[in-house]
């Protein structure tokens, strides 16, 4: 395939496309498997296959100037380890991944359960609410901010200034000076917590962060209140907005197909299924960048050295390739594996935690409403060229 249908457009801040994408992706997968942007200066691979096999080969397809269409080669140093190659992608992840180990997952089970309880019991009898805006975004910012060791009457400011920093107007790709004024707020924050930490250790991720050594080749070294910073804000945006947008998914689609949410109230060893049927039918984060790093070739087209590279995950989940019947939603679905968590070494290090908070939350909301309409009118999407999803959903229940 040479060329691609001059009538066929992807542009991923168009927001009618983000409202549905689908259809678009679709066509992309069939029609332009390997598709050219010419105003945004981007390629994008959409089919599961190709994804796959460019999220393991990290030597030609770099991290290092950004994974996010329009914060590429604008990335600030030091920058967090998503936007990394090895060798220093590894010795960060390394600093942090004992925090999501599978047993700190385990211990964290009963504080993710509980949060998730106080806030649908204050809903039960209401008649109806927002189950993004009163639940599903305040759930992983209340989990996240307690592991990190936020005051709890913080919790609500950081939440508000990450949707800042994600947020995109029509048509807009990058607003500079709203994006610095709010960054300072999240950084002036969290240097004041970083300060109090350094004189007055405690048991959180923040003391730790602080305490970690990392392996150079000098030899080890603790980290700078800089790059503390950095991890912490990539934790909480990764964490707060991602799960956010899955439990959304989950109010939505659930609604949808009532028939596959009563399977779930009359069985709910199915809601782990579901939660990654959820994952891979609307991915939250649906878009992934890369830069090549020398000439590739896909679909008969030569992609060249430098360019920057879009990896449609979103697309890759519904991939007729490979699942059957892919716009299907089945929460009894076999499949071995989706990419809506990514794959290869930057496979998200929030996997757990995010499965956890989705099991959890769908085990308490079906417990309590085993029905609810959407209200589509009020319903409202998130506008970012990363994540994917509602900001508010009210329901009735
Ligand atoms: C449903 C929820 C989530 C989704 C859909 C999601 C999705 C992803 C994806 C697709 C990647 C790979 C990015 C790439 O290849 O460039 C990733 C990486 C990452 N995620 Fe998640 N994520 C979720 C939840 C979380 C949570 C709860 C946390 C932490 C609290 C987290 C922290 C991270 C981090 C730190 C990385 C970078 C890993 C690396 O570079 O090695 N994520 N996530």
């Amino acid at each position: 395939m040479a060329s691609q249908p001059p009538d066929l457009r992807y542009d991923p801040y168009d927001y009618d496309i983000d409202a549905d994408p689908h259809p678009v992706w679709r066509r992309l997968r069939d029609e332009a498997p390997l598709y050219h942007n010419p105003d945004y200066d981007f390629w994008a691979l959409s089919r599961f296959a190709d994804v796959l096999e460019v999220s393991v080969d990290w030597q030609t397809y770099s991290s290092a100037r950004g994974t996010v269409l329009e914060l590429i080669d604008k990335i600030p140093e030091p920058a967090p380890m998503i936007f990394r190659d090895p060798p220093e992608h590894a010795r960060l992840r390394k600093l942090v991944s004992r925090a999501f180990s599978p047993r700190r997952m385990a211990e964290l089970e009963k504080p993710v359960r509980e949060i998730a309880r106080g806030l649908l019991d204050a809903q039960v009898g209401a008649g109806g609410f927002d189950y993004v805006a009163d639940f599903g975004a305040k759930l992983p910012s209340m989990v996240i901010s307690s592991m990190l060791g936020v005051p709890e009457a913080d919790r609500d400011d950081i939440r508000r200034w990450t949707d800042a920093v994600l947020h995109r107007e029509p048509g807009e790709t990058l607003d500079d000076a709203r994006m610095s004024e709010v960054q300072g707020k999240l950084w002036g924050y969290f240097a004041r917590y970083i300060a109090e930490r350094r004189s007055a250790p405690r048991d959180d991720m923040m003391t730790d962060l602080l305490e970690a050594e990392i392996e150079e080749e000098g030899g080890a070294r603790r980290l700078t209140d800089v790059e503390v910073l950095v991890f912490i804000g990539l934790l909480s945006a990764a964490g707060n907005e991602t799960v956010a947008r899955l439990l959304g998914w989950a109010g939505d689609t659930l609604a949808r197909f009532p028939d596959q949410r009563r399977a779930l109230v009359e069985r709910p060893g199915l809601i782990p299924n579901a939660v990654e049927e959820l994952l891979r039918y609307e991915a939250p984060s649906p878009v992934q960048g890369r830069t090549l790093t020398r000439d590739a070739r896909w679909h008969g087209r030569r992609v060249p050295a430098g360019a920057t590279l879009l990896l449609l995950t979103g697309s890759a989940g519904r991939d007729e390739r490979e699942y059957p019947d892919p716009d299907r939603f089945d929460v009894e679905r076999r499949f071995e594996r989706h990419v809506s968590l990514g794959y290869g070494i930057h496979f998200c290090l929030g996997a757990s935690l995010a499965r956890l908070e989705g099991r959890v939350a769908l085990e308490e909301t079906l417990a309590r409403f085993p029905e609810w309409r959407v209200d589509p009118d009020a319903a409202e999407m998130v506008h970012t060229s990363t994540v994917r999803g509602y900001a508010k959903l009210p329901i009735r229940t």
